[in-house]
């Protein structure tokens, strides 16, 4: 069986988020932090929050880093080791505009020359974080090209090089951003032609989504070392549950998971920031309502609420609309 991953997102999937998930239907077998920008501001508050061990206790998580510089990747990268990490993940996928203008994340897909200096100076330089950590395992999570499927042939050149442990792949564009169909013979080929274990990454929302990625992996020759799942899990955080044990998550599962996960930010940053918070988780779980109108109506709802007794009755309508059963 395929593993199971949760995918790295930026402002919800951070350790209250992980440890939430955790203790309500656990099954993760990687929870990756949303990316971590390697400059001057690496252990200000947020990303120390982010990594402190105290924060991730039981869980197996690897940090992930958005840069091109091998000496910011290097130092943050040491950091991490000395935290007691064994992987760390570098983000080759982040399509926003002002990320990849720089070229980083999929911005470095149209640049593999500078991929390869990234990549060689992780790998090989006098400031590796190999040198004084020889254990220390490299990923990647990167997309299938930048404005065409052919920048992906040369990615993988450059990937072939080095020895990356697991490679994930969202298999978009950057201008797809994270809509349209998948590009599913991008992923194949990644399959086919790169040496690292291959993790599938997109739009797993479901049982049948998990099982169609792992049949069509045992129909080839490799198969596919894990399923990250993102948007999907947002949704429905027993998802991994379901897809290891079957049973589906109940409407009083996810409340109490939703409840719980209010009290964990309230706790850690205060009422006005855990609202905000759970608003764009609440944007994922009213996916699960199905009249379009009614649906639209209960979100602008929650969106409006200020206080954490509008937010509890918007929610509490929005609830009274879900499935019993989430599948
Ligand atoms: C709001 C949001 C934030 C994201 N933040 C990150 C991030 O920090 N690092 C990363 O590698 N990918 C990030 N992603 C991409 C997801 O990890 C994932 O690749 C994408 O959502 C597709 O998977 P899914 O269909 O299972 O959601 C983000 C996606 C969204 C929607």
């Amino acid at each position: 069986m395929a593993g199971l991953y949760l995918a790295p997102m930026e402002e919800i999937t951070g350790y209250a988020f992980r440890n939430t998930l955790n203790r309500h239907f656990g099954s993760v077998d990687k929870y990756f932090t949303p990316f971590i920008s390697p400059d001057n501001r690496i252990m200000k508050t947020r990303c120390r929050r982010e990594i402190i061990p105290s924060n991730n206790e039981g869980l197996n998580v690897v940090p992930q880093l958005l840069t091109n510089d091998a000496a910011q990747f290097n130092e943050a990268a040491a950091l991490f080791a000395d935290f007691g990490y064994e992987e760390i993940n570098i983000n080759f996928g982040c399509p926003s505009n002002t990320v990849a203008g720089k070229f980083k994340g999929s911005g470095i897909l149209r640049a593999p020359d500078q991929m390869d200096r990234l990549l060689d100076g992780i790998f090989n330089g006098t400031d590796s974080v190999l040198r004084s950590n020889p254990a220390m395992k490299i990923s990647v999570k990167t997309r299938v090209g930048y404005n065409d499927t052919s920048d992906f042939e040369k990615v993988i050149d450059v990937l072939k090089r080095y020895p990356v442990c697991e490679i994930t792949v969202h298999p978009r564009l950057k201008k797809d951003l994270y809509k349209g169909t998948i590009r599913m013979e991008m992923f194949d080929m990644a399959l086919e032609c790169l040496n690292a274990d291959i993790v599938y990454n997109g739009d797993i929302n479901t049982v049948a989504d998990y099982e169609a990625v792992s049949a069509r992996s045992d129909a080839g020759d490799r198969a596919v070392k894990a399923v990250m799942i993102g948007r999907g899990a947002v949704r429905n955080p027993g998802i991994f549950r379901q897809i290891r044990k079957g049973c589906g998550t109940t409407k009083r599962e996810l409340n109490d998971f939703l409840c719980d996960l209010y009290e964990t930010y309230n706790a850690d940053c205060g009422e006005v920031n855990a609202i905000c918070k759970m608003k764009e988780v609440w944007s994922y779980t009213t996916s699960l309502i199905e009249d379009d109108s009614e649906r639209s109506d209960i979100l602008k709802t929650i969106i409006k609420s200020k206080s954490a007794h509008a937010y509890k009755d918007a929610t509490l309508l929005a609830l009274s609309k879900l499935p019993d059963i989430i599948e």
